[in-house]
């Protein structure tokens, strides 16, 4: 059993329906789930053994604006969290084409750079072929979930 942090990336919801719809499959599985799409700090995902990204695309490639402070912080101090695993739900949309699911390519980065481990491939959904992207991220979480 680990104790998972969901950080939601939002600006118009869906990330968070994800996350809300990732919750209690995780905690059918046994470990304890926070959700979060307020500003969280460093301490935040240091009181965590597992962090779950779910982070929209907005802009060009950019990062919704209320992980952005985490994001730059993460980028800037570069605290250490190798002793913390993580995953990556990336929302975008293929018609952006070059910054598809730049937001979450990103914050993949710099957690890898900040020593994390990653756990499985990260999700990419499309929402130019893909309305729901739950529906994605309920098949992905399967086997996600048994190998935290
Ligand atoms: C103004 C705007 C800009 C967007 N820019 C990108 C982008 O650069 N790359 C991408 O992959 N998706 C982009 N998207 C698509 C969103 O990431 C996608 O619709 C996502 O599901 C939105 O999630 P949210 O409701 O949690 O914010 C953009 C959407 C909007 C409305």
């Amino acid at each position: 059993m680990a104790t998972i942090l969901i950080l939601v990336g939002t600006e118009s919801g869906n990330a968070q329906m994800v996350a809300d719809a990732l919750k209690p499959v995780l905690k059918g599985a046994g470990h304890a789930v926070d959700v979060t799409d307020s500003a969280a700090t460093t301490a935040d995902l240091q009181s965590h053994d597992v962090l779950l990204v779910v982070c929209a695309t907005h802009g060009s490639g950019d990062i919704p604006t209320n992980i952005l402070p985490l994001v730059e912080t993460l980028q800037r101090d570069k605290p250490d969290l190798s002793g913390h695993r993580y995953g990556v739900i990336a929302l975008g949309d293929m018609t952006y084409q070059d910054t598809f699911c730049g937001a979450g390519k990103k914050v993949d980065e710099v957690l890898e750079t900040c020593g994390a481990k990653k756990v499985g491939d990260r999700l990419e959904v499309d929402a130019s072929t893909q309305p729901l992207p739950d529906e994605e991220a309920l098949t992905w979480i399967e086997g996600w979930k048994n190998q935290v």
